[in-house]
């Protein structure tokens, strides 16, 4: 007989409450998303940009104009010095982290043929060693928190490759490889690390493909658009959250019904 005593309890609207939640790269694009996001769960906010001051400003900016709390701090992600800097005066202001993004990324697009060493160099410093440093600076913090999570945000191209992405896909393949080894590591103390691969989403990022080549790119989308940053944060919230407290390791896609 069905029991129609048990109380469905209405889902928490504060996910991220009294959590403190570091999102690199979040002045722009699809970082700037996910920091919005966790502020709304209750997070309190880490900004972190590189050259753009002004917009990562204006992202803590619309934070505190909600009621929640958000720090702006400048780093390069490349940069191990800078990353400690970064993190004295988090654990300065808002303490220990609870939830680690490593989203900044950046493209330095050609043939193969035609790329140098320093754009090859460059695209693994800030989005591979870019990710070394900010996990090893925060490690600690999220192997010891009570639902500490690791989310990598890697890219459809690191998973298929992509014509003139050599070091990109490199990189986003090498993020995937990396979190599956965090993982193991991470799992005898609770916390979690995942992936989450967009695919073409409508940001900077995207904007400087010829158009020609966007077209022919979105033809390769089953759902026939390019994702809006907006698209991509409901998973990436869910991986903060409790909710995906017996997850770890994994990739999810978010891309449209891309193949790979
Ligand atoms: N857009 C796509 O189609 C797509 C698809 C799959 C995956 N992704 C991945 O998603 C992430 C975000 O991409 P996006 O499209 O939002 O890019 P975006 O609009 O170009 O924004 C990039 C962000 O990364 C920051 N950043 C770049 N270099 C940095 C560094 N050395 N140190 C710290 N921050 C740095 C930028 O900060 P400043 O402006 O302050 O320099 C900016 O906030 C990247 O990892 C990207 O590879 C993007």
């Amino acid at each position: 007989m069905a029991q129609t005593s048990q109380r469905l309890e209405p889902l928490d609207q504060s996910p991220l409450s009294g959590r403190t939640c570091v999102v690199t790269g979040s002045s722009r694009g699809i970082g700037r998303e996910i920091a919005l996001e966790f502020a709304r769960c209750g997070g309190d906010v880490v900004v972190n940009y590189h050259t753009s001051e002004g917009r990562a400003r204006e992202v803590a900016d619309v934070i505190e104009a909600n009621d929640r709390t958000a720090i702006c701090v400048g780093a390069d992600v490349a940069n191990p010095q800078q990353v400690e800097r970064m993190a004295d005066e988090i654990h300065e202001t808002l303490g220990s982290v609870d939830v680690l993004v490593n989203n900044a990324g950046i493209t330095l697009d050609n043939k193969f043929e035609n790329m140098t060493h320093e754009d090859w160099n460059r695209v693994m410093q800030v989005n591979l060693n870019g990710t070394f440093n900010c996990t090893k600076t925060f490690y600690d913090d999220v192997k010891s928190a009570d639902h500490g999570r690791l989310i990598n945000i890697s890219s459809v191209v690191g998973q298929q490759g992509n014509y003139g992405q050599a070091n990109y896909a490199t990189s986003k393949g090498g993020l995937i490889a990396f979190t599956r080894t965090i993982a193991l590591e991470l799992a005898r103390h609770g916390s979690t690390a995942n992936c989450v691969a967009p695919g073409f989403t409508e940001t900077d990022m995207l904007e400087k493909v010829p158009d020609r080549v966007r077209e022919k790119i979105k033809e390769n989308i089953p759902l026939n658009r390019f994702a809006d940053p907006r698209d991509i944060v409901g998973v990436v919230r869910f991986l903060a959250s409790d909710h995906s407290d017996y997850m770890t390791g994994q990739v999810l896609g978010i891309n449209g019904g891309m193949e790979w």
